[in-house]
């Protein structure tokens, strides 16, 4: 059985003052037992990293400490990028990678997006792979080619158990922070062909393990229809995330 994941990722959002706040206040609503039905991951900026993790391990809160975005070398002369090693010693489990705004603003290939796969997988932290589709290419009918082609490019060389440990996240560009979601029906078209793909490349057991995430402006309104569907198991949460209310409304699955 494969348990829910619900991650928030803040983007360029929240100082460490209102990352501790967000969090602080998510506590009160969203405790210990409401944790059952779904694993929570939190992805605050780096500058915030360090603090969330103060609140989440002196409260001892459930949650998963997560980053948006790493660099696939140990060490060296890359001025301003983070290292795989410093995460994992924070204690980071879940590390965003191919995020469309990483791929779209920074120029993130499917080489270099497949490199931090392997450094996060190496480093014992758990990947959250992005994918997915412009409007244009949903428009032309190429969802699945574009979809299917950066989890095949991104995911090469991985293990079948490599690919059941990780997360993908299917995130229709056009839908992310527009309020436009896609349908429940048409996500999980989109979900069930990334495990049909992983079934392919990866086999039948990684296919029924990997997690599959929707992402693309989920609320409380909307996740309890996408979380019904049975190839999704779980929201990358945007903009929504940052209000503990909303938040907490999707920790706990629309209910
Ligand atoms: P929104 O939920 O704001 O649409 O963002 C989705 C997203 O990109 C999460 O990674």
């Amino acid at each position: 059985m494969r348990k829910p994941l619900i991650s928030g990722n803040w983007k360029m959002n929240h100082n460490h003052f209102e990352a501790i706040q967000t969090v602080q206040k998510l506590a009160y609503l969203v405790g210990k037992d409401e944790l059952e039905a779904a694993d929570v991951s939190i992805h605050p900026p780096f500058t915030d990293i360090r603090s969330v993790q103060t609140v989440i391990d002196s409260d001892k809160l459930g949650y998963a400490l997560g980053a948006q975005h790493c660099h696939y070398e140990e060490k060296g002369a890359f001025t301003g990028e983070v290292s795989p090693v410093f995460l994992q010693k924070l204690g980071v489990q879940y590390v965003i990678c191919g995020h469309s705004e990483r791929r779209e603003i920074f120029g993130e290939t499917d080489e270099i997006v497949n490199k931090k796969v392997a450094a996060i997988q190496a480093h014992g932290m758990t990947p959250i792979f992005c994918c997915g589709e412009t409007l244009e290419e949903r428009e032309a009918g190429d969802t699945e080619t574009k979809v299917l082609g950066q989890i095949r490019a991104g995911l090469e060389g991985r293990t079948p158990e490599q690919v059941a440990a990780l997360v993908i996240a299917y995130e229709p560009i056009w839908a992310i922070g527009t309020g436009r979601t896609a349908t429940s029906d048409d996500a999980q078209q989109v979900c069930a062909a990334v495990r049909a793909c992983v079934a392919e490349g990866w086999g039948n057991d990684a296919a029924q393990a990997v997690r599959i995430q929707y992402g693309g402006s989920v609320k409380g309104s909307n996740i309890a229809e996408l979380i019904a569907m049975p190839d999704i198991d779980g929201a990358l949460v945007g903009g929504a995330s940052l209000d503990a209310d909303e938040f907490a409304r999707i920790c706990k699955l629309g209910v």
